[in-house]
């Protein structure tokens, strides 16, 4: 009696270790196929807007997060990670409602070269080199520096601690890739001459 309770236990535990195992076999295999299935989407991206090849997989986490958007990852690409910069991108809605700017259609072969003309002044307007948190911004003081574009940007915090860049607030503060940091902002920082070319009423020229 004894004996077989004892071979009954012993089996009943050989069969959860067999369980275990079934377990962390299935999830290496799922981790396996995620991996796989993901490298060709990941490369694809890459060929089709000519980014740079590090950062990618960050990246891609990144947008997810905070919805940077392929506008303001273009933006994003264009600066160095290894370098203490700070840039304020214009949000997915922001980028459409200011400069009527949507990912699929202003990158389309025929609008490409003109979108990222554009891009490039926003991102030379948005971009202080050196790097600045919303940490390192005083609550009741306003800081300016100069883009590297020449243009001053008035920075400060609102009630709410978010940071405010010239009237225009943030929507994400502080996302680092490298010694880059990444304000997300509820608006286009540029200047008004700039502004005046490139409306939303300016845009269907054709
Ligand atoms: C965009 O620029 C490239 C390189 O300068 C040029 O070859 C191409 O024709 C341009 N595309 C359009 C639609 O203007």
């Amino acid at each position: 009696m004894e004996f077989h309770k004892k071979m009954r236990r012993g089996r009943i535990f050989k069969d959860s270790i067999a369980f275990v195992c079934l377990i962390v076999a299935i999830s290496c295999l799922l981790v396996v196929l995620m991996s796989i299935f993901r490298l060709p989407e990941v490369s694809e991206g890459k060929n089709a807007l000519g980014f740079r090849s590090r950062g990618i997989m960050k990246a891609k986490r990144v947008s997810e997060d905070v919805g940077l958007g392929k506008l303001g990852e273009m933006i994003v690409e264009m600066l160095p990670t290894d370098l203490a910069f700070t840039v304020f991108v214009p949000s997915v809605r922001a980028f459409d409602r200011d400069l009527g700017l949507v990912a699929g259609k202003s990158l389309a072969a025929e609008n490409f070269n003109d979108t990222y003309a554009i891009l490039t002044r926003i991102m030379a307007f948005s971009t202080v080199p050196r790097m600045i948190t919303s940490a390192a911004v005083p609550s009741k003081r306003e800081v300016s520096f100069d883009s590297i574009s020449g243009f001053t940007l008035y920075i400060s915090k609102d009630s709410n601690g978010m940071l405010v860049v010239n009237g225009v607030r943030s929507n994400y503060v502080d996302i680092k890739r490298g010694e880059l940091v990444i304000h997300v902002m509820n608006g286009v920082i540029m200047d008004a001459e700039f502004e005046l070319s490139v409306g939303p009423d300016n845009d269907d020229e054709d």
